[in-house]
């Protein structure tokens, strides 16, 4: 009988990368998604799927402990930093009692736990770049705060039962699937707007950076880290502008629209990079996709997918 492993936040943008990787390795895979940003068509149909809110423990301690996982990856998440500033409760109630509802069900099937934080919305402008995991954050958003206060739980409950839990905090991540209509994306933002010829706003006047890293490099880091207790950067240490972004998109595209320019956004950072060198010494993990090949993978899949091929 092949193991199980669960995935929340199985239905949304990463977290569906995740599944198909574990099936293609022979798991039998778990979806425990309550769908509010997160779509059943991206599921595979060989994977469950089992629509749940992680803010229920008593539904989720019920569902994980029936079948029994080998292994849960924790990314179900209110993950926009928006709704976060305007309902800063429910943010907390799913990504701070959400993690610890999970880190209580999968403590008691003994399996390990590998939850996905944020690189990005963690450690602020101050912090020097590349900033590694030694840092102490200072997270400017709700956010960032439940994030981190999730992260202190994975810890203390991994040091307490001895099960090897592990913290990944992620950088910008981008790739298929990700959708353009939400707040952030940018990739997935621009790839719509160079394909339909609309000027997209390149805030800051194109100049902050961001580490972009790609959702297949992503996965890999997830799987690397599963069963090792610690707390690892997942990005790439490099460093690229969004005018940059948007002038790749394009050349992809072989279109050329004139972006609008704007000042940045209250809260937003002006330059995030993370350091990498634990994840790559621990973990035997590194990033492969440059940014360049990236986007074009990403763009060709968001014009198949909105031309229905
Ligand atoms: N995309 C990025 O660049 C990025 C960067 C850093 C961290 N992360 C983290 O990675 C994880 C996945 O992010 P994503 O970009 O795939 O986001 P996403 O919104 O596409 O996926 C989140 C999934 O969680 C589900 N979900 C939300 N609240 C839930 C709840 N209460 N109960 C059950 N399911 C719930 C959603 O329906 C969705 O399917 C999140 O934890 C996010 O904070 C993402």
């Amino acid at each position: 009988m092949s193991s199980r492993a669960i995935v929340t936040g199985g239905a949304g943008f990463i977290g569906s990368h995740v599944v198909d990787a574990l099936l293609a390795d022979g798991y039998a895979v778990s979806v425990i998604d309550d769908l509010s940003s997160g779509d059943a068509a991206r599921v595979a149909a060989e994977a469950e799927l089992v629509e749940l809110d992680i803010v229920d423990a008593g539904a989720l301690c019920a569902a994980i402990e029936e079948r029994r996982p080998s292994a849960v990856f924790h990314l179900a998440a209110q993950a926009s930093v928006v709704v976060s500033v305007e309902d800063p409760g429910r943010d907390c109630e799913v990504n701070v009692r959400g993690t610890l509802n999970v880190l209580d069900a999968a403590g008691r099937c003994g399996a390990p736990v590998v939850f996905t934080s944020t690189g990005g919305a963690l450690y602020g402008d101050a912090a020097p770049r590349p900033t590694s995991e030694e840092r102490i954050p200072a997270p400017l958003s709700p956010y960032g705060a439940s994030k981190w206060a999730a992260e202190a739980y994975v810890n203390t409950w991994s040091l307490s039962s001895g099960i090897p839990h592990a913290v990944c905090r992620l950088g910008n991540v981008y790739g298929p699937r990700q959708s353009p209509h939400g707040e952030a994306g940018v990739v997935a933002i621009f790839s719509e707007r160079v394909h339909t010829g609309r000027a997209p706003t390149l805030y800051g006047h194109g100049t902050p950076t961001r580490d972009y890293v790609y959702v297949g490099d992503v996965v890999s880091a997830l799987r690397a880290a599963c069963g090792r207790a610690g707390t690892y950067n997942i990005a790439t240490g490099v460093e690229t502008d969004v005018s940059t972004i948007w002038r790749e998109l394009s050349d992809a595209a072989g279109k050329h629209v004139e972006p609008q320019l704007a000042d940045l956004r209250p809260g937003e950072l002006e330059h995030s990079c993370l350091d990498i060198a634990r994840a790559e010494r621990e973990l035997g993990w590194r990033p492969h996709v440059p940014i360049r090949e990236g986007l074009r993978i990403t763009y060709d899949a968001l014009v198949r997918e909105l031309e229905g091929r």
